[in-house]
């Protein structure tokens, strides 16, 4: 099942965990709409028909849901009798630490084991250096500020583009790296627009075509910022806020493959015993860790991409 926002990577996951489950010679299902969709027992064998349609598509063909009703015993136990009467011993979910902290619950009470497998563009899930979703949002993202850039230049003016990330600035920041921004603010970085102004104004002296500025959604400086550098540079500055665009688009080849390895790793864990565990990519290696180690823990941003930043936030 998939639950909380949707991100690209996750239709390749469900495939890839249904084809090695019965590879397994186990009997896979699939939950539609999340944690709602289990509480109602929308549960059915994957058809054909869905399986060939998964690789290539973006957000979730099984629907998801941040469900509040989940956190209600008595809709556990409504959902605990839909499996029970299916014959279901284990679940996969693919989402963010609340999603599987929903689950952590579910087994308190009823002892159904689960497998994780971090799914957010915002890639701020603690102990993995990757969540599904992030490739895809990234290559989104920079698809748009390129063609921000071409009308920037056009106009001689100033944009700022705000990213999608919740809390948490890693999009916003790799983004600004990757398409060689101007100015980039974030929650992990303390900003200083004196200093910005000073670093551009020597360009902006010279005829400085036009300015490129990424913050993070987390920030909320956006529309600030926008005013700011309208009256600092006198450049005609616009605001674009990118939204859901980021959410969905075809995953990418990274997706899609971190999506196989995690999928085939969760099935593995159930199949071999190994319950509610968390599937990670760290330090370049797969690994699986416990709930405690992701859920409530605070993911940091690797501190070479804050220091890279770090330029371009004063
Ligand atoms: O968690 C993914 C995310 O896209 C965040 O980046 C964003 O703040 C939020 O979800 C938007 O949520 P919704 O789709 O419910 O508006």
């Amino acid at each position: 099942m998939t639950s909380g926002g949707d991100a690209a990577g996750m239709n390749p996951a469900i495939k890839a965990a249904v084809d090695h489950a019965r590879h397994l010679s186990m009997r896979p299902y699939v939950v539609y709409d999340g944690l709602e969709g289990l509480i109602d027992g929308k549960i059915e064998e994957p058809s054909r028909n869905l399986t060939n349609e998964l690789i290539y598509r973006g957000g979730t063909l099984l629907r998801s849901s941040r469900s509040k009703r989940f956190f209600q015993y008595e809709y556990r136990k409504q959902a605990y009798e839909h499996l029970k009467a299916k014959g279901i011993e284990k679940l996969i979910i693919m989402g963010g630490d609340g999603s599987f902290r929903a689950l952590n619950d579910f087994y308190n009470d009823f002892e159904v084991p689960f497998a994780g497998i971090p799914a957010t563009i915002d890639n701020d899930i603690a102990s993995t250096d990757y969540c599904l979703g992030v490739d895809t949002a990234q290559n989104v993202i920079l698809n748009c500020i390129d063609s921000i850039r071409d009308t920037a230049q056009s106009h001689h003016r100033a944009f700022v583009v705000e990213t999608m990330g919740r809390d948490c600035g890693y999009l916003a920041m790799t983004t600004a790296l990757c398409s060689s921004a101007d100015i980039c603010i974030v929650p992990e970085i303390p900003y200083d627009l004196d200093s910005i102004y000073r670093r551009l104004s020597p360009q902006i002296e010279e005829g400085i075509g036009y300015i490129i500025a990424v913050v993070a959604e987390g920030t909320r400086v956006a529309q600030y910022l926008t005013r700011w550098l309208n009256e600092k540079t006198g450049m005609d500055t616009r605001l674009t806020v990118l939204g859901h665009v980021q959410r969905g688009g075809s995953p990418t080849a990274r997706d899609r493959l971190m999506a196989t390895r995690f999928a085939t790793r969760a099935v593995e864990a159930l199949h071999k015993g190994n319950n509610n565990q968390i599937m990670v990519y760290r330090d370049g290696s797969y690994a699986t860790t416990s709930l405690n180690a992701v859920a409530g823990q605070k993911y940091s941003v690797n501190p070479e991409i804050i220091d890279l930043c770090r330029e371009l936030s004063c």
